[in-house]
């Protein structure tokens, strides 16, 4: 057969077909035409044509929605203003933390937050092959040009207080040999900004080649600057954001079988773990990405970027710790989070999506930089909620609680006897094995 493998079920022209007819080929193709999965499929679709069609335009090749939980946890008092923030996820004890948090919290004082820095940055990144020393004079040559050619790309966003910051040559030839970038730093004010800022690096990239090729320093292989490629970075530690909260210990005097000091010096020596330990810290900094996704996602950004932009903060100098801090000094806690975030409230699916409109006006149409600050307190409010019961009772008794719902709902149990199971398990441990059990047993009248 030579060097290619025939390539079973292969189509071409997939993305041409109608929705019917991709769903007819995939059923055709996969499912022995059984006709269950394409019912499954359409349960799915929404029957107003037009909200639909607004989903079906977000993505390619879309066959129907994929659901997941839009939950809402009230109770955030943020810098002296009470929240509900709404919350997707569908990891069972995410929202019951937060509500559980958000509550503490606001008989203590509230959260509160600062913006640190509010700064993004993109970059040309490109190889030229000669004298540095004069490169470094094309580009203080050419820097206004290369300016004033973005203006109309950029006149939009200067008008509403933002734009290019500055643009710098760097040198990055002791990592690969003849390689440069040109870094832009950006003020998007409340978009997210990335096709702000990629259009921005793919003019100025365009100017660059074209003032390369007129420089008269330049000789003929100088002249030739080829451009590798022009993307924005989701690494933004100068988009950090700061948020905390504090109280005097003994109002830690709620909790179970413990009191108020030992329960401070235990959560203090849970974060100096999560500091110093990388095995411990990555489990500490996803609860506190279960408490940001769920927001990021119900506010229409994009969690990815987030996720990515977030550990690389973790290990900005060489090791991978936990983004929040805590202190105990005088009596006094102090539990923080610094966390970098790139979020819109404006473009992108914010003026699509109806729940993401929903979500923002829930939050009364914050900016961006007050989302920044709504979504890591969402984080810090996590890793409280995540430590309180690590500390005290243990992870699993909250979790498992709301677990035995989804095992209930996997045996198909009826609402009289999720009630019965709930009441019975509240004293008994969750397994999955004890719950099928237990049900087995009622449906035999042996409870
Ligand atoms: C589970 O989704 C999140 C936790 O593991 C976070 C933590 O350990 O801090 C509970």
């Amino acid at each position: 057969m030579g060097y290619y493998r025939l390539v079973k079920n292969k189509i071409s022209g997939f993305s041409k077909l109608s929705k019917n007819e991709k769903l007819s080929w995939l059923n055709k193709t996969y499912f022995k035409n059984d006709k269950n999965t394409l019912s499954t499929l359409k349960k799915y679709w929404n029957q107003n044509n037009d909200l639909q069609k607004i989903h079906d335009e977000f993505a390619e090749n879309t066959i129907s929605n994929f659901y997941l939980p839009f939950s809402v946890a009230p109770n955030f008092l943020i810098d002296g203003n009470n929240y509900t923030i709404p919350m997707v996820t569908e990891e069972s004890s995410v929202v019951a933390a937060a509500c559980k948090a958000a509550k503490f919290w606001c008989n203590r004082g509230g959260f509160t937050t600062k913006i640190l820095s509010f700064k993004k940055k993109g970059h040309v990144h490109f190889v030229y092959d000669g004298n540095k020393q004069k490169l470094k004079s094309f580009f203080s040559n050419v820097k206004s040009s290369l300016l004033s050619d973005c203006a109309e790309i950029n006149s939009n966003m200067k008008s509403r207080g933002g734009g290019i910051l500055e643009i710098e040559l760097i040198d990055k030839t002791k990592d690969i040999s003849n390689y440069y970038q040109i870094e832009c730093s950006f003020d998007t004010v409340d978009s997210m900004g990335a096709n702000f800022i990629n259009s921005c690096l793919e003019q100025i990239a365009k100017s660059l080649k074209r003032e390369a090729i007129t420089y008269e320093k330049f000789n003929e292989k100088e002249r030739n600057i080829d451009i590798i490629m022009c993307i924005l970075s989701n690494y933004v530690p100068d988009c950090l954001v700061r948020a905390e909260v504090s109280c005097p210990v003994n109002k830690f005097n709620e909790f179970e079988n413990i009191d108020s000091q030992n329960f401070a010096n235990k959560f203090c020596q849970a974060i100096k773990i999560a500091e110093t330990q990388k095995v411990r810290a990555v489990t500490h900094n996803k609860g506190i990405m279960n408490g940001v996704d769920a927001v990021v996602i119900a506010t229409g950004n994009d969690f990815r970027a987030i996720e990515a932009g977030v550990h690389a903060y973790a290990c900005k100098n060489g090791n991978y710790k936990s983004l929040t801090g805590a202190k105990l000094k005088d009596g006094i806690f102090n539990f923080w989070i610094e966390i970098p975030l790139s979020l819109g409230t404006v473009g992108g699916i914010t003026n699509l999506h109806p729940l993401v409109k929903w979500s923002l006006n829930l939050l009364k149409n914050p900016t961006s930089k007050q989302l920044m600050k709504i979504v890591a307190v969402s984080g810090l409010a996590q890793n409280f909620a995540a430590l309180q019961s690590l500390i005290t009772t243990g992870i699993q008794k909250g979790h498992m609680k709301m677990h035995l719902i989804n095992i209930l709902n996997t045996l198909n149990a009826t609402n009289e006897e999720k009630s019965l199971l709930i009441n019975h398990f509240k004293s008994h441990t969750v397994t999955y094995r004890s719950v099928s059990e237990e049900l087995v047993k009622l449906r035999n009248f042996e409870i």
